[in-house]
């Protein structure tokens, strides 16, 4: 059996004078003019609670785009219903039948959704355009597509048979419903989170972030116009502490996909541990949970590479990518020219609207991670191992703006190079260029995550030995090359230690963990 070759969904580049260009403005223009009004959706309906809640862009904080109606218990628990009333036509589908809903809803981003996922992203989440691009439309396409290449896979693969003796595996979804909990910074991760289990043949709870409810609004409407049945995914905006009581005290909860914080995934383990004799099975938990990702420079590296990653790196998206670099071990004997690329290239980082085209950077998502982040910059610039040689300046008069700033540090352990911060923050420590072997010790263990990191340098025999030693220090490492942007088919995505279960997005593995297989032996 040989599965067919899936291709990634091709970039755009958005020049002046472009079609999707022009698209792209006259989208943003109408969500900008329209005030949305944004239900729940639960069972095939719009849900209006009347409790409305403004949505505004993390840029332009007076300005409202729409409003959503927030939930309480009852709509968790009228979601559930739905879901258990969906499953069993759900189930009763081929698995190509499911598959077709989802490969419409993908070839839907490369016709007329791709612009309202991008404008809703950019507008809702404040990210730029390539930024937008390469998640709403490219990422959230090539989930689709990629997880129905794997789930084709997965019904194809049957144990072996002898003569007299017929075996089967029958991949049943689980026997409840799965809880999707997902991040603002990915449109692509909270699209993925709810569709995976569901083409599995699961029904889902879906629970936004709440700063991300504007392009979920958009995802959903897409899934519906691809055909999903009503119930099979049910979208609600209650508080999570109140969705996580009537979700995890459910005897049918029977699988969670997350991407947010440690403290969240692990106070939830713990939840779900405390009432596993009400559940039927064990629960499925699969979970992402960030990052303190690491650039790591040998003296025979290319400094200007270094330099481009560092800033791309850190500063895309403001750093609010699990991915992000936030920490960077350079060598002394090449400091002096890698600070002098920063010195050209940050010059050149324009921050602002996303409506600007030519912004590089836009805000961070909200208040508390604005305050937050202002506070670790004004501890550094009060440390006596810190000087900050980048930026430093923040300012939340109109919209939640952090520039891009980089700390220098003489103290490798110093509270930035361990704690994940999820902004346009990053730490540079210089290492002496003798003491390869200790920076690397170093390296591994100052921080609990292990999700991307990469090497670089040219000496081969350097980065085999940097590859080996930093095996267990991040689950996408990378060479020569910045270690965010991982593409969906090419680079499965995920970390171990405390970034999650490794269960890596937009692969085999992951699909795998959205069924309860039942073997079947028959004899003639
Ligand atoms: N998958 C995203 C990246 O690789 C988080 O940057």
């Amino acid at each position: 059996f040989k599965i067919p070759t899936t291709k990634n969904e091709p970039v755009l580049n958005y020049l002046p004078g472009s079609p999707e260009r022009a698209a792209l403005k006259e989208q943003i223009a109408q969500y900008k003019s329209s005030e949305m009004d944004i239900p729940m959706f639960i069972g095939g309906e719009e849900v209006r609670s009347g409790n409305t809640v403004r949505i505004f862009p993390p840029h332009e904080i007076e300005h409202t785009l729409g409003h959503y109606h927030a939930g309480d218990e009852t709509h968790v628990y009228r979601a559930i219903d739905a879901a258990t009333n969906a499953k069993e036509g759900w189930e009763a589908l081929n698995w190509e039948e499911r598959a077709a809903i989802f490969l419409k809803a993908a070839d839907l981003i490369s016709g007329p959704y791709r612009q309202k996922l991008n404008a809703s992203t950019m507008l809702g989440q404040s990210k730029n355009v390539y930024q937008a691009e390469i998640d709403a439309a490219c990422e959230m396409a090539d989930f689709l597509r990629f997880n129905v290449h794997y789930m084709t896979a997965i019904y194809n693969d049957q144990p072996a048979s002898s003569p007299g003796i017929w075996n089967r595996m029958e991949y049943r979804p689980l026997e409840g419903f799965v809880f999707a909990l997902t991040p603002f910074n990915f449109t692509s991760i909270a699209g993925n989170l709810p569709s995976a289990p569901a083409m599995m043949g699961n029904v889902v709870i879906w629970k936004p972030s709440k700063t991300a409810i504007y392009s979920a609004h958009i995802l959903m409407e897409l899934f519906r116009e691809a055909g999903l049945p009503d119930g099979v995914i049910n979208l609600i905006f209650a508080p999570g502490p109140v969705v996580a009581r009537a979700v995890f005290d459910h005897p049918d909860f029977a699988g969670f996909h997350f991407t947010g914080s440690t403290g969240v995934f692990q106070d939830i383990w713990k939840t779900i541990g405390n009432n596993i004799h009400k559940y039927k099975s064990y629960p499925r938990i699969v979970g992402e949970t960030g990052g303190k990702d690491f650039i790591i420079a040998h003296k025979s590296c290319d400094a200007q590479a270094v330099a481009t990653a560092l800033i791309r790196g850190a500063f895309e998206y403001q750093g609010q990518k699990c991915s992000a670099v936030s920490r960077a071990y350079l060598p002394s004997g090449r400091w002096d020219e890698i600070l002098s690329y920063l010195q050209k290239d940050m010059k050149e980082i324009k921050m602002g609207s996303p409506e600007d085209f030519r912004n590089f950077m836009n805000a961070v998502i909200d208040e508390p991670s604005f305050d937050k982040l202002a506070s670790e910059i004004d501890a550094a610039k009060n440390h006596p191992d810190t000087k900050i040689i980048f930026g430093g300046n923040y300012d939340k008069t109109h919209g939640y703006f952090i520039e891009p700033t980089i700390i220098l540090t003489t103290n490798p352990s110093y509270k930035t190079m361990e704690e994940e911060l999820f902004g346009p923050i990053l730490t540079i420590y210089v290492y002496d260029d003798s003491k390869l072997d200790e920076t690397l010790n170093v390296l591994d263990k100052t921080s609990m995550y292990a999700l991307t990191g990469a090497v670089f340098a040219k000496d081969r025999a350097i980065i085999q030995k940097i590859t080996k030693r930093l095996s267990n220090a991040a689950g996408n490492f990378y060479v020569n090359d910045k270690p965010t942007g991982a593409v969906v088919g090419q680079q499965p995505f995920g970390g171990a230690r405390g970034s999650g279960t490794n269960d890596k997005a937009g692969s085999m593995l992951n699909m795998l963990r959205w069924v309860s297989p039942r073997t079947i032996k028959e004899n003639f």
